[in-house]
Formats: structure tokens, sequence, C-alpha cells
């Protein structure tokens, strides 16, 4: 039976050493919390790195094996692939110009080679597994290169691509020097998906003008084929989240954090450690807040969990010295002995702590400089069981477009932050209702199987016209 073979950097399960053994726990990011409660129907696998490096054979075939029970097939990154590829183009090139930081792209042929590179071995790792019927699905700018790579390999197969950062402009995409080569290799899908109309757009008018291709009403015509380029906002496993907040562990944890934090309003703020997210920006914001509004002092509290990514680069280090002064200067100036105005936490939490969290937040702060779609926000709508809450949303994330009853704001303008943060902290309840309900019929229709099902009825589409075409 055909089966759909997923492929991203990173598998939803990441492998760790530790003094017992191996220990397998699950990953974080959008793109494997979103797909990784869905992916496992019929035959169908997932091929990525699992977040680790492993030089032992027997130590990687014991990953295999693991890992093979769950439908997934590790690639396995050398440390040189892991600097280079990962932590490198990836992480030092392509993501700060994706997300409109390219004074901080790092344009290196070393990075460049690397990537080439790795984007071949994920081909033949998907060679070692594909068959003659199979729909293959690539996500995310670590492998740009691999859908050429793949039709080169398998001409008739049908490949979707999905982009899960933002596609900037014209005029800041150009300034990568391997732009042509970039828009090539993900020229090689059948179908291309962007989170918002403006990414796919913003797709179209690179392709026309760096490749000189005819693109028209979401079609570019390579002049073999014609592929498609759509916006696919990614939803949530939105019953997933529901029914985590009525368990009782839930219950139970959500009960614990409130006898801690008493009657305090909780607002609470989640990200990965990047300078995407506008972590420091949002403390800036708050301590204006605590400094212009004394009538909340003691009575609010910043949930904040900042989890680690990206520590071997350097500006994600730079970025955790600048949070840790931050925090540090904004309790000590406002704590008072039975009062800490942040709650900081730079690690993960377990899905149940965060649904806890979730539940029983006053105000949702999700304030990116830009995000391709931002997850965050959609779960904490879908655990919100009584409606109440109130969800401060930043223009820039792809989310903002789905989620106009979000108090929406510009994260670089300081005042409208803080005038929001008032504004969320002494919403009527009525209001708060008649806006979370609102987002909840959203985040409810537009869940992940019908994000999965309205992707792959448009690769079947495509791939029909192509033939009709033919
Ligand atoms: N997340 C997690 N553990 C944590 C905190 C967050 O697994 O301790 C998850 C969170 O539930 C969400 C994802 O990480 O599903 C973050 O996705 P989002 O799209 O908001 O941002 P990304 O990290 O992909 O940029
Ligand atoms: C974002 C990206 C994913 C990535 C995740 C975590 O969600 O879109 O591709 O996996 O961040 O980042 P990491 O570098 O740890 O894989």
């Amino acid at each position: 039976m055909p089966k759909t073979i997923i492929i991203s950097n990173r598998l939803p399960i990441k492998v760790q050493r530790t003094e017992d053994g191996l220990a397998y726990e699950t990953s974080e990011g959008g793109l494997a919390t979103g797909l990784g409660s869905i992916y496992k129907q019929d035959d169908n696998i997932w091929i990525g790195w699992p977040g680790t490096f492993f030089s032992d054979e027997a130590e990687q075939q014991q990953v295999a094996k693991d890992l093979a029970e769950q439908s997934m097939r590790p690639v396995f990154l050398t440390e040189s692939e892991i600097r280079d590829f990962y932590e490198g183009f990836s992480n030092e090139t392509l993501w700060p110009t994706f997300h409109y930081f390219s004074q901080y792209s790092v344009y290196d042929d070393t990075f460049w080679e690397a990537y080439q590179q790795v984007n071949r071995k994920f081909c033949k790792a998907v060679m070692e597994h594909a068959e003659p019927g199979d729909t293959i699905w690539v996500h995310d700018y670590q492998l740009l290169l691999l859908p050429a790579l793949l039709r080169s390999e398998m001409l008739e197969s049908t490949i979707g691509f999905f982009q899960h950062i933002p596609f900037p402009s014209y005029e800041i995409f150009r300034l990568l020097p391997w732009r042509e080569q970039i828009l090539q290799g993900m020229l090689g899908a059948d179908l291309i998906g962007f989170h918002t109309y403006d990414d796919a757009r913003h797709f179209l008018s690179s392709v026309s003008r760096i490749v000189g291709f005819n693109t028209s009403q979401g079609l570019i015509d390579n002049g073999h084929r014609s592929i498609m380029v759509d916006a696919f906002p990614m939803g949530i496993d939105e019953e997933k989240y529901a029914t985590l907040a009525a368990s009782e562990e839930t219950k139970a944890k959500k009960q614990e954090y409130q006898e801690a934090l008493q009657d305090q309003q909780i607002i609470l703020s989640i990200d990965r450690l990047d300078y995407s997210k506008g972590i420091p920006q949002r403390l800036q914001a708050y301590e204006l807040f605590l400094k212009e509004n004394p009538e909340f002092h003691g009575k609010v509290t910043l949930f904040m969990l900042v989890v680690p990514s990206r520590d071997q680069v350097e500006r994600y280090r730079q970025l955790k010295e600048t949070i840790d002064e931050l925090v540090g200067r904004i309790n000590s100036s406002y704590r008072t002995i039975t009062w800490n105005p942040i709650q900081y936490f730079y690690r993960s939490f377990p899905i149940e702590e965060l649904s806890a969290l979730y539940s029983m937040a006053h105000v949702a702060l999700v304030t990116p400089m830009r995000d391709g779609m931002n997850l965050v926000c959609k779960e904490y709508i879908a655990s919100k069981l009584d409606q109440k809450g109130v969800l401060v949303l930043s223009e820039m994330a792809g989310a903002s477009r789905e989620l106009a009853d979000a108090v929406l704001i510009n994260p670089n303008d300081m005042g409208q932050l803080v005038q929001a943060l008032r504004q969320a902290l002494t919403m009527p309840e009525e209001e708060q209702t008649t806006r979370m309900k609102n987002m909840q019929d959203t985040v409810r229709r537009y869940n992940i199987h019908h994000w999965v099902e309205i992707f792959m009825n448009r690769l079947d589409y495509i791939k029909l016209k192509q033939m009709s075409m033919a």
C-alpha cells in the first residue's frame, strides 16, 4: 500500500545519552509537536535527525531499532554537519534571513557546502525507503534543496513541501548569495505550502524575479510541470489540548500552582529561546507596565517559560544572557518579601504542566518580532475550557491572520504593548468569553487533521492537473 513519507530535519522524538543509557523525549518546536500526533497512520514513516551526535555504530543501530518501533527512520549527522549544516547554514544563515533579521546572517561557503551535502544525505535516506506511488512530504527550511534532489531521482513522484517559518519579501531574500539554487531546490516539489498568503506571495515574487519563471494565480510554469503554491495555516490537535485540560492530572497541577500563586493574575509567556520571539522586548514592556501601574504590584505574576534552543549558536547564548539580566533587574527592582513579579524557568515542561499553565493563565502574552505561525497561542485557546482569558498577540505572527479576536499589537510599539497588557488584565469577563469563543471556533475547525487533509487534497489535485496537461 502506498505510504506517506514525512521528512524534516528534526524528528518528533529526540534521543539523549544519559548515565542510564539512551533516553527518548518529545521534541519541542511547532513542526514536531504539530505533526507528532498524526503521522503514525497506516505504513507512514518519518525520516529525520534524532538531535544528538552518535558516532558508535552499535549505538546508532540501537537508536534506529528503537525509533523504528515508532515509525521513525533516523538520519545521523556528524559533528561537522551539526556545526556547519544545522547550527551554521540552517540557523545562522537561513533562519535570520527568513525572519527579517538579515543583519544577523552569516554568509559562509563552508556552511553552504555542508547544507548541500546534508540535503543529499537526506535524499539518499529517502531513496532507501521510497516506493512507487508513495507521497513524499518535505518540511522546513533545513531541507530546501531536497525536493529537487528527489525529483531528479524519481521524475514522476508526488512531492509536497511545507515551510514552517516565514518566507521574506524579495528585497530580503535576494540578499542570499545562493538564492537561485535555493529556489530551484524548492521547485522540485509539486505543491509548496506556507502558513500565510503573504509568505506565498513573497515566494512567487522571488521565483518570477530571480528564476524568471511565469507565475500566475499561484501556479508556476517551469517549462515541464505546473507547480502549485498556496497558504495552509497550520492548526493544532485541538481535541488533545481540550481533553488534556479536563484531565485529573492537569486539574491537580493547576490547583498546586494556584495555591502557590494565590490570587495573583497570571500572565503567561512560553517560547523557545529565540531572538525572533521578542522576549527582551516583552520583558521591557512588562517593566514599563509595572512602573506605570503601581496598583498592580503584588497582584500580577509573569510566568515565563523559556525552552533551551540552539545553545551552541553565539546569538542564542547572548540572548540568554540578556534575558537573565533583564529578569534579574526587574525582579530585584520590584520584588517584595511575598511577591516576585517574574517566575522565570529556563527548561522544557511536560505537556500536562503546560496544559495546567494554559488553563489557569489570565493572559497569554505572545509577542514575537516575527513567527511563521506560532502554535503556543492556539494551544492556549484550546485549553481554555471556561472560555475566560485574553490572548495578546503580535501582528507579526502568522496566527494573527486567523485570530482577529486577540488583542493584536505591534511588538515594536512598547506603549501599545503596555496598554494591551492593562486592557487584558482589566477586560470584563463577558468580553473575554465572546472573544475566546470566536477564537475557539477557529482553532477547532481549522485543526491539524483539517490542515493535513487540505494539503494532501491539493497535492492530489495538482498531480491530476499535471497529467491532464501532459
Ligand atoms: N513546547 C514544548 N515544551 C515546552 C514548551 C513548549 O514542547 O516546555 C511546545 C509548545 O507546546 C508548542 C511548541 O513547543 O507546540 C512551540 O511551537 P511554536 O509554533 O509556538 O514555536 P516554534 O518553537 O516552532 O518556533
Ligand atoms: C521551529 C522550526 C522547526 C524546528 C523547531 C525547533 O519550529 O520551524 O523546523 O525543528 O523550530 O528548532 P530546532 O533547531 O531545535 O530543531
